[in-house]
């Protein structure tokens, strides 16, 4: 047995129809693809305006035909009227009342079409069935008890409920804990809501503090309690997004005071000043009704003129429906629907001009979206101030939060593209840094170090900070954690994100800088590496040692979506699906849709030749241990830093000799000699390294990405100036 939703109106019926969908499922029906697979459909009326209402009682005649060649059960639930309720009833085989839900079990029953039986909980409580793997719905209340003159909602919804505060933190933690990336709460009027001890203010700033990536935003507020507590926890917040939808209705007071709003025009402008005080990149919305009863065209002038002063991003302007049973249903509905049509096209034209001159001052910037859809190469999305986003994209998002750069724009959206980031890498002396600083200098960037020993502090020397060269282009990422701590490749992965990120919110180009490879591959590939420290060559040391034939058959038994699908020749992505598998814990199939946030990467490997690369290792060394103060360094991390010789050895090779040295294992010039030849060795390691795991990425690969390796720094200036389109 098949079930089919049909939601109307906003998104209180949307959340519905989660739970609507959770019931059925609880008792057996699943989600038909369509209506023409159902057995049941279910619809949520919306009776907001006539309009909405009209299109129910248009799908008569659709369920009269299914059930001609075909058995069909029909329930209506939602927002409807008595009056419509009972005229609905006689082409639906099922009213509800949605506060009912719980009980659908049971009258279905009662209609002999249910397939199993449990028991449900109680309308609010009722887990639901979430539509989408990233946003989500939630219910903080439910109706409204401010009678609004021209509205419904407290006669189809009933008075206000409030949820317990801490159910509603609890089903927020899940959410966040299963990658949910935003949850809006929802509420006719959330400055209303109470569950005794805890105010809506307190409630969202609880849930703000719920750590993780995601956003939190709320609908609706009503601005006679709009508080200013609510501003500030808003302003102060790591998760609301700057976004307010705060419905005015009308910008004429007497308006107002007929549609029983219980404010003034300038209450509603001095909430709107302090908000922009507190949030002056606040993306602002409202609700409007052109046409209210008895509303003159002066008092539609004030509206426009209220429009035209606040400059509203987005509105929703309604032509006002005469509702049954509501107060303002007995006015004279006496402005011509002629007019009420050009007052609409009015405001929206005004609303056109003002989020177009939004719109363009955007461009240029980098903001975080959350990508909902991906089509023909694009993917398509909502900024975080709410604004709707398309921007290329070689490989699919949905689900993401990923940082976009604005470059063009619309009245109603964005276009933007994947930030860039230009990587830099090589062996070790190949005079990276000096190369990354000049680039900096030049492309206005700043510097991130992928660098396993720099990430260090007090180990300046040894590890080649070369502090001098920096000047003042910021570098990070060096000197983030004490010698005496493991600092494992998920942590910096962490932090490279977070640093990427805000040196593009600063308008400026990051280059990844460095010779760990590993540090590399990790960040271009996106591979979400888990705070479990990363330690690659003992499982592959394993797997190496395997037959093809033995890892297909582990593969197998791990990952069998991988193993379906994967190319059973290729020895090198079977090996390393299963690499991901034990380095993560999680199947390589899971983990594609778990990416970490991509940009476009230009990877360009700095290639030295092997005589020159030699030379400057050795004039190098010779610096570092005749006038940088290598050995005393050595003797300071471990007299004064309690560095064990046992883990300075573990350092790498500058620390390894020279604490052989100082321990008198090997004389200086002993040192001198193994060190030169073990760095020699140690930058042919990393080439290996380079050429073969970045060449071989599979990611890498499906975006088309390689390492361009050059040698002057006139070619690599115009690499990079092909790849930021100057
Ligand atoms: N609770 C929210 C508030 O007070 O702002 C609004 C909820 S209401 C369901 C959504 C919007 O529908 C209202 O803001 C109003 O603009 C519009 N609306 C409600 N009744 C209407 C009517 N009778 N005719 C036209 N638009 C109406
Ligand atoms: Fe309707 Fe007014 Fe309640 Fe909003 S606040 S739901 S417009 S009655
Ligand atoms: Fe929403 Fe329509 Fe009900 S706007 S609350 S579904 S009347």
């Amino acid at each position: 047995m098949k079930y089919k939703i049909i939601a109307f109106g906003c998104q209180f019926n949307i959340a519905d129809a989660e739970k609507v969908a959770a019931v059925l499922e609880m008792v057996g029906y699943q989600k038909a693809e369509n209506e023409k697979e159902a057995d049941l459909i279910m619809v949520l009326a919306c009776s907001v305006r006539q309009t909405a209402i009209d299109r129910i009682y248009g799908l008569k005649k659709r369920f009269e035909k299914i059930k001609k060649s075909r058995p069909l059960i029909t329930v209506l639930s939602g927002c409807v009227l008595e009056s419509d309720k009972v005229k609905m009833a006689k082409f639906f085989d099922l009213v509800i009342d949605i506060k009912d839900l719980a009980r659908l079990q049971k009258k279905l029953t009662k209609l002999k079409v249910l397939v199993s039986s449990k028991q449900a909980v109680n309308y609010f409580e009722i887990h639901p069935s979430y539509n989408s793997k990233f946003i989500a719905y939630v219910p903080v209340m439910n109706g409204c008890n401010n009678f609004c003159s021209y509205c419904v909602v407290p006669y189809t919804r009933g008075r206000e409920v409030s949820r317990s505060a801490k159910l509603i933190i609890k089903q927020c933690e899940e959410l966040i804990v299963n990658g949910y990336k935003e949850i809006v709460l929802l509420g006719q009027n959330v400055n209303s809501y109470s569950d005794g001890k805890t105010n809506f203010p307190k409630l969202l700033k609880t849930i703000d503090q719920i750590p993780g990536n995601y956003w939190l935003s709320f609908a609706t507020s009503h601005p006679k309690d709009m508080s200013d507590e609510l501003i500030k926890v808003m302003a102060l917040s790591q998760h609301v997004i700057p976004y307010l939808h705060l419905p005015v209705q009308s910008g004429d007071n007497e308006i107002l005071r007929k549609m029983n709003r219980h404010y003034t025009v300038s209450h509603y402008q001095s909430l709107i000043k302090k908000v922009r005080q507190l949030m002056p990149n606040i993306t602002l919305s409202t609700d409007v009704i052109v046409g209210f009863p008895g509303e003159t065209k002066n008092q539609f002038l004030k509206t426009l003129s209220l429009f035209k002063k606040l400059k509203f991003d987005m509105a929703y302007i309604a032509q006002y429906s005469p509702r049954l049973g509501t107060v303002a249903a007995k006015m004279a509905d006496n402005v011509s629907l002629k007019e009420k049509k050009r007052r609409q096209l009015v405001l929206t034209k005004i609303l056109g001009q003002t989020a177009f001159e939004h719109n363009k001052s955007l461009v240029g910037k980098n903001m975080p979206v959350l990508v909902d859809g991906y089509k023909d190469g694009f993917c398509f999305g909502r900024t975080k101030n709410f604004k709707n986003i398309k921007f290329t994209s070689a490989v699919d998002l949905t689900g993401q939060l990923v940082l976009v750069k604005i470059t063009d724009f619309y009245a109603w959206g964005l276009v933007g593209q994947l930030p860039k980031v230009v990587v830099i890498l090589g062996p070790t002396s190949s005079g990276k840094t000096k190369l990354a600083v000049k680039l900096a200098k030049k492309f206005n960037g700043e510097i991130i170090s992928a660098d396993s020993r720099q990430v260090y502090r007090g180990m300046d020397i040894g590890t080649g900070k070369d502090l001098a060269e920096y000047g003042l282009v910021p570098y990070h990422l060096i000197d983030v954690a004490s010698p005496k701590e493991q600092f494992t490749l998920a942590q910096w992965q962490k932090l490279a994100l977070e640093k990427i990120n805000n040196v593009l919110e600063r308008g400026k180009l990051p280059i990844i800088c460095g010779g760990t490879g590993l540090y590399i591959s990790a960040l271009v590939s996106g591979y979400q590496l888990s705070a479990a420290s990363y330690k690659l060559s003992p499982i592959r040391k394993r797997l190496n040692k395997l037959t093809l034939k033995q890892l297909l058959l582990k593969l197998k038994k791990v990952d069998p979506k991988t193993f379906k699908i994967i190319d059973k020749n290729n020895r090198r992505r079977v090996q390393r699906a299963l690499e991901i598998y034990y380095e993560t814990g999680q199947p390589k199939s899971a983990r594609q849709a778990n990416r970490i946030p991509p940009y476009n990467f230009l990877i360009i490997g700095l290639n030295v030749s092997k005589d020159i690369l030699y030379r400057q290792i050795e004039k190098r060394l010779k610096q570092r241990l005749e006038k940088e103060g290598m050995i005393n360094e050595v003797k300071r991390l471990h007299q004064q830093g309690g560095v064990s010789w046992q883990k300075l050895q573990d350092f790498g090779l500058e620390y390894r000799f020279t604490s052989r040295y100082l321990l008198k294992k090997i004389t200086y010039q002993q040192m001198f000699d193994q060190l030169n030849q073990a760095i020699r060795d140690f930058s042919k390691r990393q080439m290996t390294w380079f050429r073969q795991q970045l060449r071989t990425s599979e990611f890498l690969a499906e975006k088309g990405l390689k390492v361009i390796w050059l040698n002057n720094h006139k070619a690599i200036v115009s690499q990079i100036k092909i790849f930021l389109g100057r």
